[in-house]
């Protein structure tokens, strides 16, 4: 194993967890700054050609885990794996972002919904080659189905 680093910090208009929207149909069309910190920021070359970004991160302020519980989504439990919450074994964040531009080492995102001052363990650019048809979505498309 491996201790994570930060190789950056998110600026986020977030500053606590009760502005993020949260639930069914949230948006998240946020903007932010994804700050890469200068010993890392030679890693950014490239990463303009890019129009989104999978940025992996730590929920550096959430504590301990639950296997088994209840999210904004839905009234009924679910297990850790099967949800997105920030109460999880190992507490990484993990969220897809639009490029808007990138300035030297700072990347101008839309789309986070990451508290101000979070750290960044890693960016990769977003590929999906999985068609829309072969998705499933779960108890979250029953969660929607039941609220119309
Ligand atoms: C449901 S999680 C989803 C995060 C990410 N998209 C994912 O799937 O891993 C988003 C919530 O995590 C919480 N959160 C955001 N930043 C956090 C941080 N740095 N530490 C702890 N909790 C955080 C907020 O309550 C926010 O609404």
């Amino acid at each position: 194993m491996f201790t994570p680093q930060p190789i950056g910090f998110v600026s986020s208009p977030y500053k606590d967890t009760s502005s993020i929207p949260k639930g069914l149909g949230a948006k998240h069309d946020a903007e932010g700054v994804l700050n890469i910190l200068p010993e890392f920021s030679l890693g950014l070359t490239d990463i303009e050609g890019f129009s989104h970004l999978f940025v992996i991160w730590a929920f550096d302020r959430s504590e301990g885990f639950e296997l088994l519980g209840k999210t904004p989504a839905d009234i009924r439990p679910h297990g850790v794996f099967s949800t997105r919450s920030p109460r999880r074994p190992n507490p990484i964040g993990l969220t897809v972002v639009e490029l808007l531009r990138r300035d030297k080492g700072s990347l101008q995102v839309r789309g986070v919904d990451m508290l101000d001052g979070t750290p960044i363990l890693d960016l990769k650019p977003y590929m999906s080659s999985i068609p829309q048809e072969k998705l499933r979505r779960g108890w979250l498309a029953e969660a929607e189905a039941r609220k119309g």
